[in-house]
């Protein structure tokens, strides 16, 4: 199963790959995670990075595309993959139909999860996440049992640096600008799914299974 997940910022890519994984077993490529665990790394991958995601903006897609087609490459994703976050840009779409025509993989599905933009800062002004496993909390749609510490492994929980309200807006701006044009893209190919993310986690997660499944 291939899947692309898209959506706004906070619309709940990660949240849904973290339970499409363990449905169809495959890998899940967050090229925010990549960057993330990159600037945690210190790497000149992760400073360069930093730049663009501390003030919203997308990281240039030379870079981007770069980390994508070297992770597309290895074993785990031979038999499916949930891209989260990637393409991002229409000049991302066209350099991702090559790389993948050049693997020989064909996509199953483009998931859109679409949610207003005032259910989006909600999302993501409230978001924690545990610095040891990465797991996603929010403090009012899905707290942790300890205030501040991981229900999984006893991590301590952060905010994003981006999930300021500032850089919460100009992400939302940034979406609007350069990604959501992406849907009419997908929308000329019959592999577009669109998905009302503006329900409940389990709601949405069967939304999209369903229809994965019939476009089969
Ligand atoms: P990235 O990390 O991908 O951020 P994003 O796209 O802005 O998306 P988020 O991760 O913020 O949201 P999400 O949709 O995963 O939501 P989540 O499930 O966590 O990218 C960060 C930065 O990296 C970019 O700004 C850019 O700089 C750079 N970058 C990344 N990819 C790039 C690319 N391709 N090109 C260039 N630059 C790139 O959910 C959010 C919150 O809501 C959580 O707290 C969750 O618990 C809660 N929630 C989820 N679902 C629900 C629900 N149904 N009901 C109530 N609450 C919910
Ligand atoms: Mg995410
Ligand atoms: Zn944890």
């Amino acid at each position: 199963m291939y899947i692309l997940l898209m959506g706004p910022p906070g619309a709940g890519k990660g949240t849904q790959a973290e339970r499409l994984i363990e449905t169809y077993g495959i890998p899940q490529i967050s090229t925010g995670d990549m960057f993330r665990a990159a600037v945690k790394e210190q790497t000149p991958l992760g400073l360069e990075a930093k730049k663009y995601m501390d003030n919203g903006q997308l990281v240039p897609d030379a870079v981007t595309v770069g980390i994508v087609k070297e992770r597309l490459a290895k074993d785990d994703c031979k038999k499916g993959f949930i891209l989260d976050g990637f393409p991002r840009t229409t000049s991302q779409a066209v350099s991702l139909d090559a790389i993948l025509q050049d693997l020989g993989i064909k996509l199953n599905g483009v998931v859109n999860i679409a949610v207003p933009d005032e259910e989006l800062v909600r999302r993501t002004t409230g978001r924690q996440i545990c610095r040891s496993c990465g797991a996603t909390y929010h403090i009012t749609f899905k707290p942790s049992k300890k205030a501040g510490v991981c229900d999984k492994c006893g991590g301590a929980l952060y905010q994003r640096d981006d999930d300021k309200m500032e850089t919460v807006k100009k992400r939302l701006s940034v979406y609007a600008a350069q990604t959501k044009p992406l849907i009419d893209y997908y929308k000329n190919s019959n592999l577009y799914i669109e998905i009302n993310g503006a329900r409940e986690m389990d709601a949405v997660f069967n939304d999209i299974v369903a229809s994965l499944g019939k476009s089969k």
